[in-house]
C-alpha cells in the first residue's frame, strides 16, 4: 500500500508585522480594540509592490524542500493554491518551477479554491501519490491578498495578510494522510467574492474583495464543524484523540466556535490569526509550519487540517504527521 506523508514544511512572511495601530496611522477608520475584539487579529504581514505570490511561494518551498532533506529536482509534481496569482497565465506553479530551477519537466498547476485551496491541493496531490504515478509533490498556498483589498472598506481591509506556506508530500509505506474530504456549494458565491475580471485591456466589474461578513461567519462555523466530524469518522478517529486541530485562520471567534462545537480545548487549536491575519490559501500551511518548527507538532501526532473559503468551498484532511 502506498501512502502520502508530509516529509517537510516551510513558510515565509514578507516584511515586518503591520499592527492594527499602523493601519490607524495609515488613515483607516478603525481601532485596535475593534479589530482585536471582533477578530483576534493584532498584526499581519503585507508584501511590497515588487513581490508576488510566486516569490513568496519560492521562499516557503525552499524551506519545505530543505526540511524534507531533498533538492528541488527531486520534486515531481507542483501544486500551488492561490487566488492572487502573479498573472492571468501562466500559472503560479509553473513560475515557481522555474524559480526553483526544476528542470525535470514535472507537472505543475494551480488550484483555485480560495481559502480552502491548500486542502484542495493537498488532497489532489495525495491522490496522485497514492495512485503510484508521482512520488514527491510540492503543495503550496501563497497569497498577496493585500492586492485585492479595497483599503477604503474597513469591514474587509483589516482582516487579511500576505504570506506562503508549503509542504513536501512524499510516497511512504507508513500512513500519513488518513482521510480527506472536499466540498463546494457555488450557490453561495455572492457572499465572498472578487466579482471582476479583465477584458479588452480594462478591468470589467469590481476588482476588490467583497464580503458579507456575518453570512460568511455563520457558514464557516457550520461547515468547519461538519467536515471535521466527517473526516474523523472516515479516518476512524475520535476527535478527542486528536493532538492538533489547524483550521483556516480567518477569525479567532470562528476558531473558538469550531473548537467548542467539536468539544476541543483551545490549547489543541493552532492559532496564528492574531499574528498573520487571514492569509487565505496560505493560512493552514503557515500555521502547520510554525507549529512544526516550534516543536508543538512532532512525528506520529494526529493533526486535522480544515479550510473554508469563497465559492463556497470547504474541506479537511486528517493526518498522522
Ligand atoms: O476566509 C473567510 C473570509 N472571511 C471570514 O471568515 C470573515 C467572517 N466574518 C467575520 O469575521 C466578521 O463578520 C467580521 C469581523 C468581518 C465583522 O464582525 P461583525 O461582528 O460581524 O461586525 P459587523 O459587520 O456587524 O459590523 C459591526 C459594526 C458596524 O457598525 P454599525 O453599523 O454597528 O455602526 C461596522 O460598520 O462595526 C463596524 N465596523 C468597524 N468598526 C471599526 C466594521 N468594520 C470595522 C472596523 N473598525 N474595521
Amino acid at each position: 500500500m502506498i501512502y502520502a506523508r508530509i516529509a517537510g514544511t516551510g513558510s515565509y512572511l514578507p516584511g515586518d508585522p503591520v499592527t492594527n495601530a499602523d493601519l490607524v496611522s495609515r488613515g483607516i477608520e478603525t481601532s485596535d480594540d475593534w479589530i482585536v475584539e471582533r477578530t483576534g487579529i493584532r498584526s499581519r504581514h503585507l508584501a511590497g509592490p515588487d513581490i508576488g505570490s510566486s516569490e513568496l511561494a519560492r521562499l516557503a518551498s525552499e524551506r519545505a524542500i530543505s526540511a524534507a532533506g531533498l533538492v528541488p529536482d527531486d520534486i515531481d509534481l507542483i501544486i500551488v493554491a492561490t487566488s492572487t496569482p502573479d498573472y492571468i497565465f501562466p500559472s503560479t506553479a509553473t513560475l515557481l518551477q522555474a524559480k526553483l530551477g526544476i528542470v525535470n519537466g514535472c507537472a505543475a498547476f494551480d488550484v483555485q479554491a480560495v481559502c480552502s485551496g491548500f486542502i484542495y491541493g493537498l488532497t489532489v496531490a495525495e491522490k496522485f501519490i497514492r495512485s503510484g504515478s508521482h512520488r514527491r509533490a510540492l503543495v503550496v498556498g501563497a497569497e498577496v491578498f493585500s492586492r485585492i483589498l479595497d483599503w477604503s472598506d474597513r469591514g474587509t481591509c483589516v482582516l487579511f495578510g500576505d504570506g506562503a506556506g508549503a509542504v513536501v508530500l512524499e510516497a511512504s509505506d507508513k500512513p500519513g494522510i488518513l482521510a480527506s474530504a472536499l466540498h463546494a456549494d457555488g450557490s453561495h458565491h455572492p457572499i465572498l467574492c472578487v466579482p471582476g475580471g479583465v477584458a479588452a485591456g480594462q478591468v470589467v466589474g469590481d476588482p476588490f474583495l467583497r464580503m458579507d461578513g456575518q453570512a460568511v461567519f455563520k457558514f464557516a462555523v457550520k461547515v468547519l464543524g461538519d467536515v471535521a466530524l466527517e473526516v474523523a469518522e472516515a479516518g476512524r478517529m475520535k476527535l478527542g484523540d486528536l493532538d492538533w486541530l489547524i483550521p483556516h485562520q480567518a477569525n479567532v471567534r470562528i476558531l473558538q466556535a469550531t473548537a467548542k462545537r467539536l468539544g476541543l480545548a483551545m490549547d489543541r487549536v493552532i492559532t496564528t490569526v492574531d499574528r498573520h491575519g487571514n492569509t487565505s490559501a496560505a493560512s493552514i500551511p503557515l500555521a502547520l509550519d510554525l507549529a512544526v518548527r516550534d516543536g508543538r507538532i512532532g512525528r506520529g501526532q494526529r493533526v486535522l487540517l480544515e479550510g473554508v473559503g469563497g465559492g463556497f468551498t470547504w474541506g479537511a484532511a486528517l493526518l498522522e504527521f
